[in-house]
């Protein structure tokens, strides 16, 4: 595998293989990788031709108070991982190759970045938005695959490349779980184990939900009832929505593909997660 911290490097190394007729494949990341990640690798290796993985902690996606500074960083453990995993390149630009002196440029995706988490991270899916499309224009992927996990995240991304005619498959790739059911993050290494025994009410309270709405139980009875859920377990609830699932507006009725989108708080941690929501077939 080839490590690559250089633009120049980069961009000569993504011109053989296209000189040599081979796909692309970009995984991008924020390091600290976990089996999640990997799963995004192995559906970029599926998608045929080479595969990119970036590792950036972007400073613009972080507000003011988030956690930017002890944001885990493991770039010797990931770079073996990625190696032993049969990536190709590994792209890790520092901060002043992303944004050099003078960077002024902020994409902005109307809408679907405005709600949910946008709401609660202002400038977070700008920041998203801006770093993605720098690194859509540095690897010039044929697809490029992103976590399910990250919901809100991808249907920004989905919407970006859309609006901006980027010729890129978006993949979505599911949500990978520990055992017990908690999605897998990084950020779940910030929990104490308290925390951590305590985190699973995060997606069983979803998946309590996702079954009553699916049955077709009114679905703000089953919103409350998990937030009522998660706040009895120590979470402190950002929110629990039921959403359009491409255009993230709320929904009362399951009469087009639906998501249910959680964000809460566990301590210092914040916790995402999220699930699809459709009618049970009548028996
Ligand atoms: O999902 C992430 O790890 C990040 O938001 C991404 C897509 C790599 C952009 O920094």
């Amino acid at each position: 595998m080839q490590t690559v911290r250089q633009l120049d490097l980069l961009r000569e190394a993504i011109a053989t293989w296209r000189a040599a007729g081979d796909r692309v494949a970009l995984v991008p990341t924020m390091g600290a990788l976990h089996d999640g990640h990997m799963a995004l690798v192995e559906a970029a290796k599926r998608a045929g031709g080479r595969v990119v993985v970036s590792i950036f902690v972007n400073p613009k996606q972080f507000g003011p108070s988030e956690d930017l500074a002890k944001y885990p960083r493991k770039e010797l453990a990931d770079s073996r991982m990625l190696a032993a995993a049969g990536v190709d390149l590994l792209w890790m630009p520092p901060v002043e190759v992303m944004y050099p002196e003078g960077f002024a440029t902020n994409i902005s995706v109307g809408g679907v970045s405005d709600v949910l988490d946008g709401a609660h991270r202002p400038g977070h899916f700008d920041g998203v938005a801006t770093v993605v499309t720098k690194l859509f224009n540095q690897v010039h992927p044929d697809v490029a695959l992103f976590g399910e996990k990250d919901w809100q995240q991808l249907a920004v991304i989905r919407r970006l490349v859309r609006d901006l005619d980027l010729d890129i498959e978006i993949q979505g790739v599911p949500t990978q779980r520990e055992d017990d059911g908690l999605a897998l993050s990084s950020r779940n290494a910030y929990l104490i184990p308290e925390e951590r025994a305590r985190a699973v009410a995060l997606p069983r309270a979803l998946g309590v939900a996702e079954r009553a709405i699916a049955k077709g139980s009114d679905p703000e009875a089953a919103l409350a009832q998990a937030r009522e859920t998660l706040t009895a377990a120590g979470f402190e609830v950002d929110y629990v929505a039921l959403v359009d699932a491409e255009t993230l507006t709320p929904i009362d009725r399951l009469d087009r593909p639906a998501r249910l989108l959680a964000a809460a708080r566990l301590g210092g941690t914040r916790l995402i997660d999220n699930l699809a929501v459709a009618p049970n077939d009548p028996a």
